[in-house]
Parts: C-alpha cells; sequence; structure tokens
C-alpha cells in the first residue's frame, strides 16, 4: 500500500492488469488468425458479446478461411446470420471474403487479410471502428479503437456529456499500450461491457475511479441523444398455398432485409384478404407497424430453405396461427 502512495501508477497500467484478471473467455481472443478475428469484430458491431457468439461460432466453423465463404453462395451466409439482424453486414462480409481471395494481380489481396487501416478501410462493410479493431488486435498496430463502450467509458472519466470524435480518439490513444494495442483496446471495451455499463454502473469493482470525474453521477454521461424514430406502416400479405407454404420473394439487395425471403410488403391490393393482426418491430433508425394480411395462392416455398428475418418469421407465425 505504501508502495501505492509512491509510485505514480499510471491508468493504463491499471486498466490492463484489470482486464487479464477480469477478461471474458472468448474464442476469438484465444486465435491470432486475422480472419477469425475480422469476423468477430464484422458481428460484434451490432450484436452483443453473448448473442454474438453462437454466430461467431457457426460462421467460423462453416467458413474457416476467407476463400471457403468466397466459394460458397451468399445466401449460405444468410441463412447462418439469420436472426442476428442487420443483414447488409452478412453480404458486405461476403463481398469482403470475394475481395479479399482474388489474386494481388487481380486488385485482391491473395487470400490474406490486410494488416494496415488504410487498406483494411479499403473492404466492403469496413468502417474506422473496424478497422482499428482488427489492425490492432490480430496485427498488433498501435491503433485507437472508439465503439459504444469507449464513448461511455471516457465520457464518464473526463465528465463530458458529449464529447467530440477528437476528444474520445485522443483520449482512447491516451490509454494505449503500444506493445499490446490489442489488449488496450480490448481492455477498454471490455470495462465499458462488464463494469463501466450504461445502466447501474458497478464503480465498486473499477479499476479506473481515481482517475474518474464523473464518478458521483456516472449515468449522466455520456447525454442521451434524444432520437425521434420515425414510425412506418405496411402491409404484408402472406397467400399460403394448398400445401401450407407460403408465397416469399427475395427483398431486394439494396433495400432493408436485403437478400433475405419474406412474404411481398410492397403495392399490395388487401382488398380480397384477410387481416390477422399488427406486429411492431423496431429497427435502430425506425419503428415498424406492419398490418398481416393472409390470402391463397397456387405455389408457395418451404420457408425452411431460405434465409428469413426475424421480422419475416414473426409475420409468418402471426399468420400461421389463425
Ligand atoms: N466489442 C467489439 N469487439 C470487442 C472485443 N474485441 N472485446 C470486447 N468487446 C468488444
Amino acid at each position: 500500500m505504501v508502495l501505492e502512495k509512491n509510485i505514480e501508477i499510471e491508468p493504463k497500467s491499471k486498466l490492463l492488469s484489470w482486464y487479464y484478471l477480469n477478461k471474458r473467455d472468448l474464442p476469438w481472443r484465444e486465435t491470432s488468425d486475422p480472419w477469425l478475428i475480422l469476423l468477430s469484430e464484422i458481428i460484434l458491431q451490432q450484436t452483443q458479446v453473448s448473442r454474438g457468439l453462437q454466430y461467431w461460432i457457426r460462421i467460423s466453423t462453416r467458413f474457416p478461411t476467407p476463400k471457403a465463404m468466397a466459394t460458397s453462395d451468399v445466401e449460405e451466409l444468410l441463412s447462418l446470420w439469420q436472426g442476428a439482424g442487420y443483414y447488409a453486414r452478412a453480404r458486405r462480409l461476403h463481398a469482403l471474403s470475394v475481395l479479399v481471395s482474388k489474386r494481388k494481380s487481380d486488385g485482391g489481396y491473395d487470400g490474406e487479410i490486410p494488416s494496415s487501416v488504410d487498406e483494411l478501410l479499403k473492404l466492403p462493410g469496413i468502417g474506422p471502428y473496424t478497422a482499428s479493431a482488427v489492425a490492432s488486435i490480430a496485427f498488433g498496430v498501435p491503433t485507437p479503437v472508439v465503439d459504444g463502450n469507449v464513448k461511455r467509458v471516457s465520457s464518464r472519466i473526463l465528465a463530458i456529456e458529449s464529447p467530440s470524435t477528437n476528444t474520445l480518439r485522443t483520449w482512447a490513444g491516451s490509454m494505449l499500450d503500444p506493445k499490446r494495442a490489442g489488449d488496450s483496446n480490448q481492455a477498454l471495451m471490455e470495462l465499458g461491457a462488464i463494469v463501466c455499463r450504461p445502466k447501474s454502473p458497478k464503480c465498486e469493482l473499477c479499476p479506473m475511479t481515481r482517475w474518474c470525474l464523473g464518478i458521483e453521477n456516472p449515468e449522466s454521461y455520456p447525454s442521451k441523444k434524444k432520437t425521434r424514430r420515425l414510425t412506418e406502416e405496411l402491409d404484408a400479405a402472406v397467400l399460403i398455398d394448398p400445401y401450407g407454404r407460403p408465397f416469399l420473394t427475395k427483398r431486394e439487395d439494396n433495400g432493408r432485409f436485403g437478400g433475405m425471403w419474406g412474404p411481398p410488403m410492397n403495392d399490395i391490393d388487401t382488398t380480397s384478404m384477410l387481416n390477422v393482426g399488427k406486429i411492431t418491430h423496431e429497427l435502430s433508425h425506425r419503428k415498424l407497424i406492419v398490418s398481416v394480411w393472409t390470402g391463397d395462392c397456387a405455389t408457395g416455398t418451404d420457408p425452411k430453405t431460405v434465409p428469413i428475418s426475424n421480422l419475416d418469421r414473426k409475420i409468418l407465425d402471426m399468420a400461421f396461427a389463425i
């Protein structure tokens, strides 16, 4: 204890020691394979670690290399991705695997994930967060990451309600141990995920309290953005064939749920259909209210054979429950 008083312990070494003692055992932390690390970061972009884990296991088992994914149909990846949402992520990941697998002479990467932030940023679906995460975790490049967790931790420690991107990157950079870039970045994210949580943070377990200016009122940082989510009302037509199969179409690649299959939702003439109820579904920027209709058709598709989003599954379940 006397030692602690005399020696200035740096916040970043305190954070790293905390991380080594408290980090969750996650399979992508046991590998140095850049492809498997990239897969984890793409999956975790909008999915919590606990849910992302099962998707990572399924997808990395089926596609252990970029080549394995590049030589498969995108629909197979969409099937493995079912239920995770943000299906454009899966389609971009497939496009990434195709580009990476191309020969260098054809503008590709000979099947190797590039190691620099600038090269990673050229790949489909890779933004600044994922590029820095992969470069630091898989290749040890000393570049800070700023995700939602890091934003929350830093705005609390600095007691700033709305820190600018610049402030966030500078602060995350000051916490980076250049010799352990991947672990430093993951330590900050881990602290945000398991201690400095959005609600009821566990300050009593936090290694950073002596530097934390927001400790008296952590939940007031960062200030909550008032997001006015637009509401959209839609109709869905579940037309059922004589074998009990619904008529399904593949959604346009560039639209919502692109590449996934589902009942028609555009330009539906509901005059001869039966209304069976409404489903409310929250997306990141929109709230959807879907009126579900049923009717007959000549030929449908077995829903087990095509990738279907959670919303479309709910729609089908409602129509089949009557
Ligand atoms: N969120 C996204 N990537 C993460 C990682 N590698 N560790 C902890 N949380 C994360």
